[in-house]
């Protein structure tokens, strides 16, 4: 049976993280196995920033956003001497098994560490919500409630004045995080990588919502990567519709914060399946919640799944919001 245990957070921190390394390091306890924590994600594997987690007071975090072991984006990772020498540092401190908690790029790396022969679990940690075996990702329910909130005082300004406004939400390619806005906001237009509108487009709708249907305010919330110039955008509308029309990006005000209750226990419950399964012996398998049941597939598989299209359900909402 493993003994000893160490878990790295990697790529875009998201709100949760902390929930899950807690729950990874009470469970080993329960279990009597030895928890490690490896500062700022692989570079810090690397770079051998691994303390004994008993060093540390572990439940102030139960709150906080954010990761406390840090995390980093660390290309490096791709080379197999790089791995290699991550292999080493684990072996040096006897550690057996690495929880690895971050987005599709975390993914490959704990999946290429597995097959050097380390045993890692992989959590979805992140924001966008882009990891498709899973019903939803650790930080995702907390970003989406920063853009509601947000969207939410940004459509008291835009009611006071009569205007448009454009939100840029954050997701990398996937539009979970804007359609999911959309619906608890009431935002006239979603648009997304898979609805990119043309211009001429957005202008007819804001015009018919504005100057005929007389709303007192359009929201549109795009997700990052659409459009290359918001304000432009902004300008296009206002100089053709007439109505005053304003941008907005939310960008990293959706990644921090108080992670939201719901957020604390997947990521809760993800953390005590991920020991359960270092337990079991198991390795190279990513943990995901389908239908409220927390499950594990190999990582491949969970890299591979097809992303279900948000299209169809894009389109239905911005119409009823139109209404
Ligand atoms: O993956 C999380 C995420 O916040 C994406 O939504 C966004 O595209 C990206 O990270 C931003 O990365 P950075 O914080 O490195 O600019």
């Amino acid at each position: 049976m493993i003994k000893k245990i160490a878990i790295l957070t990697s790529g875009g921190d998201s709100q949760g993280m902390n929930n899950s390394i807690r729950a990874i390091v009470k469970t080993a306890k329960v279990y009597g196995l030895e928890t490690f924590l490896v500062y700022e994600g692989y570079k810090g594997l690397v770079e051998n920033l691994i303390v004994p987690a008993t060093e540390i007071k572990i439940d102030q975090y139960i709150n906080r956003g954010g990761t406390f072991i840090y995390s980093a984006r660390y290309i490096e990772f791709k080379q197999e001497e790089t791995r290699i020498k991550a292999k080493k540092v684990l072996e040096s401190h006897g550690i057996e098994a690495l929880v690895v908690i971050g987005g599709d790029g975390s993914y490959h790396g704990a999946q290429l560490l597995h097959k050097l022969g380390v045993k890692t679990i992989a959590l979805p940690g992140t924001i966008d919500n882009d990891i498709s075996s899973t019903d939803y990702t650790i930080g995702f329910d907390t970003a989406l409630s920063a853009i509601v909130e947000n969207v939410d005082r940004i459509r008291d300004t835009a009611n006071s004045h009569h205007r448009c406004m454009l939100v840029e939400v954050m997701g990398r390619y996937a539009g979970d995080l804007s359609l999911h806005s959309g619906i608890a906001t009431g935002a006239e237009i979603i648009i997304t990588a898979e609805n990119k509108m043309s211009t001429k487009e957005i202008i007819s709708i804001v015009d018919e919502q504005m100057n005929k249907l007389k709303k007192d305010s359009v929201i549109i919330i795009i997700s990052e990567h659409v459009y290359s110039d918001l304000n432009k955008l902004a300008n296009d509308i206002e100089t053709e519709t007439k109505v005053v029309t304003r941008a907005s990006v939310l960008a990293h005000l959706q990644r921090g914060g108080i992670p939201t209750a719901n957020e604390r226990v997947l990521a809760t419950r993800m953390g005590v399946y991920a020991v359960d399964l270092l337990l079991e012996n198991k390795s190279g398998l990513a943990i995901g919640i389908k239908n409220n049941k927390i499950n594990a597939l190999p990582i491949l598989e969970a890299l591979s799944t097809e992303r279900p299209k948000l299209i169809n359900e894009i389109l239905m909402i911005s119409k009823i919001n139109q209404q």
